[in-house]
């Protein structure tokens, strides 16, 4: 007998009336009018099934710290970095072990299964590099966490950065990262791109480097960044995370710069809750938005994510692990609202973030682990307006969370009795 059926979903490609028939963990049939005999039956009503959400940037370990030792009461990235500051030299690994679980519950009960974590790693103790492995193993047999050895001070500008980095991927962290426009120069930052491309070459791992997260236009670290991916035949496998100079650059640098991105193979993440509200400061009006160039982007073929970045730490007090209304504040800003555009809003929190992570065996597909997430929506475009109910769950054919649908009832004279914001098709 099969573990479990799920019956009448439909898939984000629009297929509906599938049933997906899982056995010993794995899919094993996805198809229309399933006969087996299954352990459990769900069935899913027509309801939206999806392979779970991937988060392709975030920071664990500082997550679910407001408050501590005080609140961002300006709401600045500047006030948020003297918070981090203030807060560094108090961080036991404990209370990072004990965050990064609780942000783990909350990511699950979202559907949020795979999270790719910068972790800091300018601290000659390594504290939180240690913690979050620690919570990598813990939680790995229901969440795929991957770790970036991310020099948030800078790898040149930090003394022992390099050595420290190095030591975290010794460790078991898995990605070379970096922050090239916060390093002392321009000179610099071109500088650490090399170095940290060549590490990553040499060790044959993945780069998700921190580029151009400023409204500077001239800060082009993102171009180095594909030419080193060219150099050392790492197409595929280099990420720039933010991007958001290329919101304010001139445009025809930009005409050649995006096709060498996709030539050299780099994706690209926007973090659209964090850009918008950090971006443009210095602006009077009109002000700058700052998110990166998504939709011209995505047309010439360069995949991109969204990120969450940060929920409730120094720099953001706010976020809920919902890659839903990650998915809306992307679509919004980049006005994405074109039927194929906000589709393409859902795979920048599904699909492509797995294809960035490299994660094996994603999607709803015979032979993938049973890893799916049911929805109380019709559609990808239905789940974003909605930000819809996560009702259930599942990693390896076992529901590990579920939620009651959303639904209110309702008193007033001559309407029904309650509402449940999917109106009739
Ligand atoms: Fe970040």
């Amino acid at each position: 007998m099969s573990d479990l059926l799920v019956k009448n979903a439909t898939l984000p490609d629009g297929r509906s009336g599938i049933d997906v028939l899982v056995a010993d963990g794995r899919i094993v049939n996805v198809s229309q009018r399933i006969s087996a005999a299954a352990a459990r039956t769900v069935d899913a009503q027509g309801c939206l099934l999806t392979p779970p959400f991937v988060d392709a940037h975030f920071h664990m370990d500082a997550t679910l710290s407001y408050g501590l030792p005080r609140v961002n009461e300006s709401g600045t990235l500047l006030e948020g970095i003297a918070l981090w500051g203030e807060l560094k030299p108090t961080l036991t690994q404990e209370a990072i072990v004990e965050r990064a679980l609780a942000y783990c519950d909350w990511a699950v009960a979202k559907g949020l299964l795979a999270i790719r974590s910068h972790v800091d790693v300018c601290d000659p103790r390594l504290l939180a590099v240690e913690a979050l492995l620690h919570v990598k193993e813990r939680v790995k047999s229901y969440l795929d966490l991957q770790l970036v050895a991310f020099p948030q001070d800078g790898v040149l500008r930090s003394p022992n950065a390099v050595e420290l980095l190095e030591r975290a991927l010794a460790m078991g962290v898995d990605v070379v990262g970096g922050i090239p426009h916060f390093e002392r120069t321009m000179h610099d930052g071109t500088e650490s791109v090399r170095l940290l491309c060549r590490i990553a070459a040499d060790q044959g791992r993945l780069v998700d480097m921190h580029c151009d997260e400023t409204d500077d236009p001239h800060s082009r670290h993102i171009e180095t960044l594909a030419l080193e991916s060219l150099r050392h035949g790492l197409a595929g496998r280099v990420n720039g995370s933010h991007l958001t100079s290329m919101h304010s650059m001139d445009n025809y640098y930009v005409s050649k710069l995006i096709p060498l991105m996709q030539e050299a193979g780099v994706s690209a993440v926007a973090n659209p809750l964090i850009n918008i509200t950090i971006q443009g400061r210095h602006d009077t009006y009109p002000k700058r938005r700052g998110l990166t160039r998504v939709p011209e982007l995505m047309a010439a073929g360069v995949t991109v994510a969204f990120g969450h970045d940060c929920v409730m730490d120094p720099w953001y007090s706010l976020g809920s692990a919902d890659m839903l209304e990650v998915a809306s504040m992307g679509l919004h800003v980049a006005q994405m609202t074109g039927q194929d555009a906000m589709r393409a809003c859902f795979d920048a929190v599904t699909v492509n973030a797995a294809a960035i992570l490299h994660l094996d065996g994603y999607g709803i597909a015979p032979g993938n682990r049973a890893d799916f997430v049911l929805l109380q929506a019709r559609d990808p475009v239905e789940a974003i307006r909605l930000r819809a109910t996560r009702l259930a769950v599942f990693r390896g054919g076992k529901m590990i969370a579920q939620t009651p649908a959303a639904t209110a009832a309702l008193d007033v004279p001559g309407r029904p009795a309650s509402v449940d914001w999917m109106p009739e098709r």
